[in-house]
């Protein structure tokens, strides 16, 4: 990142870094989650589940992107080692359910994923309001997705 960019950060940059690397593991592992899930799921409701949970998938890694973006704008790099991810991540990572019938248990452990993604960016977008405007327009613009997310599965669960 350049002078200037550099200096309108008040933040502490390796503070905003460390709150970016959280969110980057978390959205890698959501698109993983969401992904797998999509692979593994039988029954009859699993092939109108199948796109949505892929195109899902799908906008957690383009998030992940963005926010690796910032990550090597402020200087410091993404989760280099795949199995450093987890440690990394603020929410963990939930498997689906060993039952692929189980569509319930699946939407239930998208929502929890949905869920606190929204708490933490919620959290970031007023920390960096004032002391970073890049990155809180960052993390606005994820709160924003990750709540039509779950707005989404939301109705699904209720028309099962
Ligand atoms: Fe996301
Ligand atoms: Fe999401």
């Amino acid at each position: 990142m350049g002078k200037t960019g550099r200096q309108i950060v008040k933040a502490n940059v390796e503070e905003v870094i460390s709150d970016l690397l959280k969110a980057y593991a978390d959205e890698w592992l959501a698109h993983y989650q969401y992904w797998v899930t999509a692979q593994w799921i039988r029954g009859i409701d699993a092939d109108t589940l199948r796109p949505i949970l892929l195109k899902q998938s799908e906008d957690e890694l383009k998030h992940a992107e963005k926010l690796a973006r910032r990550i090597i704008q402020l200087g410091g790099r993404p989760v280099l080692d795949f199995k450093d991810l987890l440690a990394a991540s603020g929410c963990g990572y939930i498997p689906p359910p060993n039952d692929p019938t189980d569509i319930k248990k699946v939407i239930e452990d998208v929502l929890k994923a949905e869920e606190c993604a929204i708490k933490f960016y919620s959290k970031m977008v007023e920390k960096y309001r004032e002391t970073d405007v890049v990155t809180h327009e960052l993390f606005e613009e994820l709160l924003e997705d990750e709540v039509d997310d779950e707005e989404e599965w939301e109705k699904i669960l209720s028309k099962l």
